[in-house]
């Protein structure tokens, strides 16, 4: 609740997209989890689909955004 999340997550989309030139960068959650997902929307991440975890089988929700979406 201090914003270290929001900041790391922030730094973390300007070196892919910006520094790296990465055409989109996808963030996965846990389905339930509302943090991580508010933390995405506040940063721009739009929701594109669910699926699972490819070993434990959990609900997995995965949010993406590109470099047009990030600079807006
Ligand atoms: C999600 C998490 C990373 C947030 O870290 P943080 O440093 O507290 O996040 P921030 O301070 O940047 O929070 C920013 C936003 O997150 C959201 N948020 C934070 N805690 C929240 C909570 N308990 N419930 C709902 N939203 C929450 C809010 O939208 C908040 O923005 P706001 O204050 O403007 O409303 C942290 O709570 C965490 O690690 N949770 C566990 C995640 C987990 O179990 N991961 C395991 C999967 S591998």
């Amino acid at each position: 609740g201090q914003g270290y999340a929001s900041e790391a997550a922030h730094a973390t989309l300007e070196f892919a997209l910006q520094d790296r030139g990465l055409d989109r960068v996808i963030s996965i959650s846990q389905v339930g989890d509302a943090a991580s997902e508010n933390i995405m929307r506040k940063l721009g991440m739009e929701w594109e689909r669910e699926t699972a975890h490819p070993v434990y089988g959990r609900p997995l929700r995965v949010h993406a955004i590109d470099l047009t979406e990030f600079e807006a």
